[in-house]
């Protein structure tokens, strides 16, 4: 089966699942048996374009290269709805930008995939926050998949660990770094930087959210466990009932002497299910030395699961980035095509 890939949103992050489609479409093919064409990308910026025979990927790209719009390329005219059903797409990729408090624009475009039977895999977080339910629900009432691994640890794949590698296993309790901001600053302070100028060098970087208050207050490692309470326990834990302490009132100092008795200043995102109501909290923790998530640094993410089976299980890569979430997008699709 040839898979028709829609794409909604084409920023950084699905500017990225284009640019890997075309440059590994031999190597998907050969390794996976995965073939595709993309016959739809929509963006608010840089245009519509559609063909359900296949757009020219290499053409898109260069335009978006030399014009950072479509422009060179014939612009598609008619609604999101009506191009999705004329493009033929068999899968969404939603690539549009978080909105916590609507969902919006991507709860639409999703959908209006799902209600069609088309199969979706997304990266905002918006939507699997506020409609996690109703688009599960959606989904299978319509045959179709909705995948979402890039709404936590990017294209690190905690979700498809937790849903099939860790298997059987009955999970106790996970706790992470969730949000690379506040430890690339943690690092950075525990450099001597202040706390001012590690922030300014996070949103030089590119981690920080727009406004860099959801990370250093802890909103956006709260939205990322709340979203995990939902997806791996069924637990509705709305953001604003998980207990949340940020980072704003750790000093270098603080820092320095935790570094002095062998211990970490992590910013500590858990779910903890071992009672029987499931606690969801954001907190700094002092964490010993010896601990996997004490040595990781700068951006990185990363996870410990603990489990009867398997004891703990620690994952760590990326937890944002634009390849790494194309690659989310991109490991979805071709898990969904099995
Ligand atoms: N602002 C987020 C972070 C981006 O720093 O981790 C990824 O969700």
């Amino acid at each position: 089966m040839i898979n028709k890939i829609a794409l909604a949103g084409c920023g950084n992050v699905g500017t990225a699942l284009l640019e890997i489609l075309h440059e590994k479409k031999g190597e998907l093919r050969e390794k996976y048996g995965f073939e595709y064409k993309v016959v739809l990308v929509s963006d608010l910026m840089k245009g519509v374009i559609m063909n359900p025979e296949g757009l020219d990927l290499g053409a898109a790209l260069e335009s978006v290269r030399e014009t950072r719009t479509f422009e060179k390329l014939p612009h598609a005219e008619g609604t999101f709805e009506e191009l999705l059903e004329r493009s033929g797409a068999t899968v969404l990729a939603e690539g549009t930008p978080t909105n916590l408090k609507t969902g919006e624009p991507g709860l639409t475009h999703i959908r209006a995939a799902l209600s069609r039977g088309i199969s979706v895999t997304t990266t905002n977080k918006g939507p699997i926050a506020l409609a996690f339910d109703e688009l599960t629900a959606l989904a299978k009432a319509n045959g179709a998949q909705l995948s979402y691994e890039g709404v936590v640890m990017s294209g690190t794949p905690l979700i498809d660990m937790m849903k099939n590698g860790v298997a059987g296993c009955s999970v106790l309790k996970l706790e992470g770094i969730l949000n690379g901001t506040t430890n690339f600053m943690l690092t950075k302070m525990g450099e001597g930087m202040e706390y001012g100028a590690a922030l300014a060098e996070a949103q030089a970087l590119g981690y920080a959210e727009a406004d860099p208050t959801g990370d250093v207050e802890g909103w956006d490692a709260a939205v990322k466990v709340s979203i995990l309470a939902k997806i791996l326990f069924g637990t509705d834990v709305p953001v604003d009932k998980v207990e949340r302490t940020g980072i704003t009132k750790v000093t270098p100092a603080q820092i320095e002497e935790a570094k002095n008795n062998g211990r970490a200043v992590k910013l500590i995102a858990g779910l903890d299910a071992s009672d029987a109501q499931l606690r969801a909290y954001v907190e700094p923790k002092e964490i010993p030395a010896s601990h996997p998530l004490a040595s990781i640094n700068g951006g990185t993410n990363a996870i410990t699961v603990t489990t009867d089976n398997l004891g703990d299980v620690t994952l760590i890569g990326p937890g944002a980035g634009r390849r790494e979430t194309g690659q989310a997008l991109l490991g979805d699709i071709i898990r969904m095509s099995r």
